[in-house]
């Protein structure tokens, strides 16, 4: 068959990585954007402290380059490195033209306010209060709406990748993907010359996380299904302070506030990080999510403490208005009280591999955003890096894809979805145990801090789960849980994989087992 869903571009993916490629390629490229949820749903809405950019006359691009090389602890790849910090002025000169609204200074109608994070040597993140990523989704589905050449389709949720043997290149060629509607719930065939995976990442693979309830890795476990390498997956990132609260679902407290000065306290009132780094609460985010995992574990208690109660009231209304308000909503008064606070998992460093045109190894294939690996974070992402690389390689692949336009031709006819031998489930219990399951040991073997024993558990049972998954999905008809329980199995798994082949400590990987960084640092590149 020919689908009726034929492009020269699907994106999957709304986010800042999607949107932002959509909206760079020329006005005249047909161009499909998926979501799984509504346009806004995946992490980008939720993003808080800002986008890291040089456009202060103090700071450098070298100075910005060397801070993201530290706190990727050897593992950043330098080119990436100088190609993203170099493209950050022009991405926030792209955004503001989009319409994002960002805070400037007080005393001031020209000049924006930049903020410090955790490992920056400078006030460099540019922000909107405390609500960046609502800003910016804002702005580039407002701008996505308007263009002619945009189809927006929410809840749609791709299944699996389309391949066919390209006949001028004598390689296999990405020319489409499976796409359950989750209205319909009938799997669509959408076509297209280039497909972009700008699927978020993967942290919902633990049982705490800041991020939203989509980001469950599927590009990444697509591309890994399509034969496209993936790389440092071991590399979870920790969010030191998400809000400690029985009713609040994965809320997090902007590192802006330790920024701005805001102190993290031991139960007793106590100071606590100097004696784990001289940077004290704005070392880089592996050193403190690791300090407070610790002294929780010495002190037995199921939260530390941040406070900025010291400032201002007025200044911490006005620069954290989302922080206020939402723990006001939970009873604690932030201009008075400490905020109670534990890590939770928070950012996929690892990915689909790409190269600076955000390539994959399928021809026709990109990845950009949370969902690939470029290279930028290494062992560790420094705050406010990860918007400005969805960004920087939104236009890299646009600017690619442009070029490559008229050389690709059309994608072939295509198999439809068979579902003649599968048959609806009776027990959608299966799935609900084994999400749950899957989350709660990765959060207790394959966390904070891992050690081989608590690795090869987790090899252990991620084995079974997946083997039950899969007879699972071969049986029974699809639903987007079973979609996003498989796709998370396949990311544990390689995490798991991962973090047993790295046999030091590095950055966001800290195993008791070998407590030091070897003298060689090297990337883990698994093949499919
Ligand atoms: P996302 O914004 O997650 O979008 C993923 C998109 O893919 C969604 O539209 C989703 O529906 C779609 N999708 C996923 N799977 C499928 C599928 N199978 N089929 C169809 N569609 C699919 N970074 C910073 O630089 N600065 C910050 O201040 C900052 N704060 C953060 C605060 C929070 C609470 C969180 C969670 C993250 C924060 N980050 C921050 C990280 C940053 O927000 C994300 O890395 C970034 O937004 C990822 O953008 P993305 O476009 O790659 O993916
Ligand atoms: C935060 O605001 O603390 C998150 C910043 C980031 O993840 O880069």
């Amino acid at each position: 068959m020919t689908s009726p869903y034929l492009f020269d571009v699907l994106i999957i993916g709304s986010g800042a990585a999607g949107l932002s490629a959509a909206l760079q390629l020329p006005a005249s490229t047909s161009i499909a954007v998926l979501s799984k949820g509504s346009l806004q749903e995946g992490s980008t809405r939720f993003a808080q402290g800002g986008i890291a950019a040089v456009l202060d006359n103090n700071d450098s691009i070298d100075a910005h380059i060397s801070d993201t090389l530290n706190a990727g602890a050897g593992l950043c790849h330098k080119d990436t490195v100088r190609f993203t910090v170099e493209r950050g002025k022009s991405s926030i000169d792209w955004l503001i033209n989009q319409g994002v609204d960002f805070t400037r200074e007080s005393d001031s109608e020209r000049d924006f306010h930049l903020t410090r994070e955790g490992g920056h040597s400078h006030r460099r993140i540019i922000h909107s209060a405390d609500a960046t990523g609502k800003a910016v989704s804002n702005s580039l589905v407002d701008q996505a709406q308007a263009r002619k050449n945009l189809s927006l389709f929410e809840h749609r949720m791709a299944v699996n990748l389309i391949r066919e043997p390209n006949l001028r290149s004598g390689r296999y060629r990405c020319t489409g993907a499976y796409i359950f509607n989750a209205e319909t719930e009938e799997v669509e065939v959408f076509q297209a010359r280039f497909v972009i995976l700008a699927t978020g990442g993967a942290s919902k693979v633990y049982l705490y996380t800041s991020n939203p309830d989509g980001a469950s890795g599927d590009g990444i476990a697509m591309a890994w299904r399509a034969g496209c390498r993936v790389t440092n997956m071991e590399f979870n990132q920790f969010h030191p302070t998400c809000l400690f609260h029985p009713q609040a679902k994965s809320f997090l407290i902007t590192e802006a506030l330790r920024g701005e000065g805001a102190k993290l306290l031991l139960p007793d009132g106590n100071r606590f990080m100097e004696k784990f780094d001289e940077r004290g609460e704005l070392a880089p985010r592996d050193i403190v999510a690791r300090a407070i995992d610790h002294e929780m574990k010495r002190l037995g208690c199921d939260c530390l403490f941040l406070d900025i109660s010291h400032k201002p009231r007025e200044f911490i209304t006005t620069h954290f208005p989302t922080v206020y308000q939402q723990c006001l909503a939970f009873g604690i008064d932030i201009t008075t009280t400490a905020i109670p606070v534990v890590p939770a998992a928070h950012y996929t460093c690892g990915g689909i591999q790409t190269d600076l045109n955000g390539c994959t190894d399928l021809e026709n294939l990109y990845a950009i955003g949370e969902t690939s690996f470029t290279g930028l974070h290494g062992a560790n992402r420094m705050a406010s890096n990860s918007l400005l690389e969805c960004f920087v390689f939104a236009e890299a692949a646009a600017i690619h894809i442009a070029g490559k336009m008229d050389s690709v031709d059309l994608p072939g006819k295509v198999r439809a979805w068979d579902e003649s031998r599968v048959t609806d489930s009776d027990e959608d219990v299966v799935i609900s145990h084994n999400w749950d399951e899957l989350r709660r040991f990765m959060w207790d073997y394959v966390g904070i801090v891992r050690t081989d024993k608590r690795l090869q558990r987790a090899r252990t049972r991620i084995g079974l789960l997946q083997k039950e998954i899969h007879e699972y999905y071969a049986n029974y008809r699809i639903s987007p849980d079973l979609l996003e329980l498989r796709n998370l199995a396949t990311v544990a798994a390689l995490i798991i994989t991962s973090a047993l082949s790295r046999r030091e400590s590095r950055g966001l990987h800290y195993t008791l087992d070998y407590p030091h960084a070897a003298d060689l640092a090297k990337d883990t590149v698994l093949t499919p």
